[in-house]
């Protein structure tokens, strides 16, 4: 389906149900049940013993799943692996699509949050953690299993890094720091291209606390950092760095972050923003989603260049040029005004 166009109207009422099939697939992930058919089908009852669960509602969740085409079922009634089922399985190809799908996608608290987009519509708050911009993140402080899911989503997008880090030339930069970088994925992606550089990865002290990076290659010229970006953020930087954490807040949060930006950078300093980058026409069903989504689970949003651009000079800063990184992803530069 191209969720860049409206849908077909015929098709539009049959996906008012579609949030049970996500979260079928989701409970099926959740116990890792996919993990236990890796050798070849297994009965319903053996599934249930293996991934702890009631065998006979998981008997119910893997026929409707055969039915939607996401496990098989032979005729001994034992139950298989399909093309898209294998994604499913810890350490396959697909491994970052199952970390999205536990951490993110399918997270019960950004799906509780969804599910709260009527709250978000009637006060502008998020659904989730209370109002403030940063609520999602001090409702993962009081839920460590979902902090160690949702942690575990950011570090798997390496397949976008590697685009953002092709998109920018960082070539005769000395010092970057990624503020909201999380546990380093990302520097260490940047890193691994440039021999010179070093980086500090910016994030709170409970997501860099306990981060292990010691068997990358490029480990040696990474420093991680705990603290908080709306009140200040590592000085010195050559080039400073933001992927998808503006989208995280309102207006103000994100200037409060920005001036951080701003005060921390030497004057030939530069900020690069990773983005999604709404098109003024706002006509992209995914992105004006994910819009709400934003606002739902974070109390943010995402925005047009137009509006980055007054973001950035209210924070004393010139949005100088938008580097398509892949539709709608953008590498906003922007220097000191
Ligand atoms: C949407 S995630 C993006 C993570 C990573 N940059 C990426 O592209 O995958 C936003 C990040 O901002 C971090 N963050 C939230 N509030 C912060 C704060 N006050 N100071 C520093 N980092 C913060 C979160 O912990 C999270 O790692």
């Amino acid at each position: 389906m191209d969720f860049s166009q409206p849908l077909n109207p015929a098709l539009l009422e049959s996906t008012f149900g579609l949030f049970r099939f996500s979260r079928m697939v989701y409970a099926a992930a959740a116990v890792g049940v996919a993990a236990h058919m890796k050798d070849g089908p297994v009965e319903a009852t053996e599934l249930a013993r293996l991934s702890g669960t009631h065998a006979p509602t998981l008997r119910s969740l893997l026929d409707a799943l055969t039915a939607w085409g996401v496990f098989e079922r032979n005729e001994q009634g034992q139950y298989g692996l399909t093309p898209f089922s294998h994604r499913l399985v810890p350490g396959s190809e697909n491994a970052a699509n199952l970390a999205m799908l536990l951490g993110w996608v399918g997270l019960p608290a950004t799906y509780e949050a969804f599910g709260g987009l009527e709250h978000t519509l009637r006060t502008g708050e998020a659904a989730i953690g209370g109002s403030g911009g940063a609520g999602f993140y001090n409702y993962l402080r009081e839920h460590p299993h979902d902090q160690g899911l949702y942690e575990a989503a950011m570090e798997s997008s390496s397949s976008s890094f590697t685009d953002c880090v092709a998109a920018y030339d960082f070539s005769g930069i000395g010092l970057v720091v990624d503020v909201g970088g999380g546990q380093g994925a990302f520097a260490l992606e940047l890193l691994a291209k440039y021999p010179g550089l070093r980086a500090i990865s910016y994030d709170l002290s409970e997501v860099v606390e306990g981060a292990d990076n010691s068997s990358h290659p490029a480990h040696a010229r990474l420093e991680l950092c705990g603290g908080d970006a709306f009140r200040s953020v590592p000085s010195g930087g050559d080039l400073y760095v933001t992927s998808t954490v503006l989208r995280c807040f309102d207006d103000e949060a994100c200037v409060r972050l920005l001036k951080s930006v701003r005060d921390a950078m030497p004057s030939h300093g530069k900020l690069v923003a990773y983005e999604m980058v709404m098109p003024e026409t706002r006509d992209h069903a995914a992105l004006c989603t994910a819009d709400l989504l934003a606002r739902a689970v974070y109390g943010g949003r995402d925005r047009t260049k137009a509006e980055f651009s007054d973001l950035f000079a209210t924070a004393g800063l010139r949005l100088t040029r938008g580097i398509s990184v892949r539709d709608p992803l953008q590498a906003l530069e922007g220097e000191p005004v």
